[in-house]
């Protein structure tokens, strides 16, 4: 069974070059849920995502580079959603997989299980499921690190991100 710290480290072998890439700044000035960055938010869903592929004994089943890579990328819309149609967020929800998807693609070369897993990984609130395991894993490490972060008490104090 995987560790934690080998878990990260895991996470850091396969996508470096997408946590170095220079838009990942506007990720790290942006809340996602909670006092949680954009950036984090990511990291955590891409160490859960393969924490569960370990732990439900999937290794054989689920590619981990790209379970890794499409997690890193899943919420790589690249705006502050809380600044984004006038405070209404509610298209934000169904629109940014397919956004993140489009700067994934101008940003990086992916594969077919990575472009699958960013664009349904709003599943079930957008219609189209996964194609792929890996984006169930997505979806579903997403999911819970969504629901721990909104719920956190930490969310209460939040430091001021300085803006790019
Ligand atoms: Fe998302
Ligand atoms: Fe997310």
């Amino acid at each position: 069974m995987l560790t934690r710290n080998q878990i990260r480290a895991l996470v850091n072998e396969h996508g470096h070059d997408i946590l170095d890439h220079e838009h990942m700044r506007i990720e790290r000035t942006s809340y996602q849920h909670g006092c949680i960055t954009t950036y984090a938010h990511s990291i955590r869903v891409a160490c859960l995502a393969v924490w569960f592929a370990d732990r439900l004994h999937l290794w054989h089943r689920v590619d981990l580079r790209s379970l890794i890579r499409a997690a890193l990328l899943h919420d790589y819309f690249l705006y502050d959603w809380h600044d984004w149609d006038d405070g209404d967020h509610r298209l934000h929800g169904f629109t940014h997989g397919r956004t993140a998807l489009r700067n994934a693609m101008r940003d990086f070369r992916l594969n077919a299980i990575e472009r699958d897993s960013i664009a349904c990984h709003m599943f079930p609130m957008t219609p189209t499921p996964p194609s792929y395991l890996e984006g169930y894993l997505v979806t579903m490490a997403d999911k819970v690190s969504a629901t721990r972060e909104t719920v956190s008490l930490k969310r209460f104090n939040r430091p001021k991100l300085a803006r790019r």
